[in-house]
């Protein structure tokens, strides 16, 4: 019978133990579309979802990311408050209409109007009477009176012929009407309601990010991470307008964590990801309960112990295979979470059925990731730490414990604690749109290669040579001193 067990036992692979083979191509790399979908709901330009760790993705990382057209799981080894504001700052930064706006009033003095414009550090403001947008006053106007006394109050200089415009605009209408008026702000009015403002500044800046993945209002895409069994923060997180809530758990394949999943899709209206799981019976269970996304990975990561300390996992490329063919049937997406070191490994996720990858490693020493930046011995790094590690889980707000279903009690913190991750430091990489830029430019040559113009081409008609360790050697630069290290070969061991 135990014989049973290892001559049955079926052989498991990972990103090293394949290549992509070459295939008959009409196109160039550049043409390749790499539009994706993260969840039933929401599209990606590029595949590339950002880790839900503390050392990975807060804010910043998530507005880079989504910027370039990938999206950010924002950690939630934080409390529900900081976690919230870290959602509501991406909704708030791809707005191209200030809705928070200072205004005045017709009768105010043109000495209050002074003091105002200097402490909200703006130089216009739009004059509101009844509740009515009946002018817009800017420092120009007020120029000429700067230094002497008058009695004259905002409603003699405002201009009270103001160009608005509707909530419904775009970038570039927006900015065709400030040109033809020569005006840097318009106001934005709806039934005589001021409802916001533009500026050129805001519309330039978002021209810049022609890739960018937004929502129906024009904000970036947001996802945020809730504990297996953390209905308030789920509930708190989809009030304040993350697009996707994801379910972050070690193993969601236990059945108390399939089972809650329900109460918290009934409770929310963003999308929701479950992960992690790594069989295609983790995905039937988790598809029944109506899931938007599911998320494949155990023990893969860069920083992953979960397969040393507890001797389970299945390597990668057989994982995401797996759950890829069940996923397929019910039209639900696949997050490859874990593993990925290269350019290279992205396309072959892809290729074995995923929709997106997920990256800690590649992301964590991006300049956008939480932490400075630390110097050893002349060269750049960024702290990178498993949520398992022992300084998530007693750090932070303990969110990497209950990842891994262990709780966090009385002062000997640390004894009581099995970590299932290691914590250490990665190059720093620079900004999210460089390392974007390589990874997304690797991922589009193996297309080319391929033969694959997109994403579902790429899964559906790519193949797999199965390679022996003479083959990885063979692959990697070899016979040589490399003395000009790539930004796209990292050497770090
Ligand atoms: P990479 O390889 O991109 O992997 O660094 C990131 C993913 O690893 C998972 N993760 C962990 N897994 N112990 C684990 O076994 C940990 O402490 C841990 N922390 C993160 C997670 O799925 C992440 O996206």
């Amino acid at each position: 019978m135990y014989l049973d067990k290892i001559n049955e036992a079926k052989s498991a692979y990972t990103f090293d133990d394949f290549l992509l083979v070459p295939n008959e191509s009409w196109f160039e790399p550049k043409d390749v579309n790499m539009m994706s979908r993260i969840s039933t709901n929401f599209k990606l330009k590029i595949p590339i979802v950002s880790a839900a760790m503390d050392t990975v993705t807060e804010s910043e990382l998530a507005i880079a990311l989504a910027q370039e057209g990938g999206i950010g799981i924002i950690h939630r080894n934080m409390t529900l408050e900081d976690e919230v504001e870290h959602v509501k700052e991406v909704k708030g930064s791809g707005d191209l209409i200030i809705r928070d706006v200072v205004t005045t009033s017709p009768e105010s003095s043109l000495e209050t109007l002074k003091d105002l414009m200097i402490e909200e550090d703006v130089s216009g403001l739009p004059v509101i009477e009844d509740d009515k947008l009946i002018g817009i006053i800017s420092k120009r106007d007020l120029k000429p009176f700067l230094n002497e006394k008058t009695n004259k109050t905002v409603k003699d200089l405002m201009t009270c012929d103001v160009v608005t415009v509707p909530e419904s605009i775009s970038p570039s209408e927006a900015l065709d009407i400030a040109y033809e008026n020569k005006v840097e702000r318009i106001p934005v009015v709806e039934n005589d309601k001021l409802v916001g403002i533009v500026t050129i500044k805001d519309i330039l800046e978002q021209k810049q990010y022609p890739n960018a993945v937004r929502d129906e209002d024009g904000k970036l895409l947001v996802a945020a991470a809730t504990g297996p069994f953390d209905l308030k923060r789920a509930i708190a997180l989809d009030k304040a307008g993350a697009d996707i809530i994801a379910v972050d758990c070690a193993h969601a394949h236990n059945m108390n964590v399939v089972n809650f999943v329900s109460t918290i899709k009934e409770n929310v209206g963003a999308d929701l990801i479950v992960g992690n799981i790594a069989t295609a019976e983790a995905a039937e269970a988790l598809i029944a309960k109506e899931v938007d996304g599911l998320k494949v990975g155990i023990g893969p990561g860069s920083m992953c112990t979960t397969r040393i300390i507890a001797g389970v996992g299945v390597p990668q490329i057989t994982a995401i295979a797996q759950v890829a063919d069940v996923a397929k049937e019910h039209d639900i997406p696949i997050i490859a979470d874990g593993g990925i070191r290269y350019s290279g490994d992205i396309a072959k996720a892809i290729a074995a059925g995923a929709d997106a990858v997920m990256l800690g490693n590649l992301l964590a020493g991006a300049y956008e990731s939480p932490g400075a930046v630390t110097v050893i011995n002349g060269i750049k790094y960024k702290q990178y730490r498993g949520m398992g590690s022992m300084g998530a889980m007693t750090g932070g707000f303990g969110g990497g414990a209950d990842r891994y279903f262990q709780e966090i009690k009385g002062p000997m913190k640390h004894s009581k604690l099995v970590p299932e991750g290691v914590e250490g430091v990665v190059h720093y990489k620079g900004k999210v749109n460089d390392i974007i830029f390589q990874l997304v430019g690797g991922l589009k040559a193996s297309m080319g290669y391929c033969g694959a113009k997109d994403v579902k081409t790429m899964q559906e008609n790519s193949k797999f040579v199965k390679i022996t360790s003479s083959g990885i050697n063979e692959s990697h630069p070899h016979d040589l001193l490399i003395t000009n290290e790539s930004p796209n070969y990292p050497t770090l061991k």
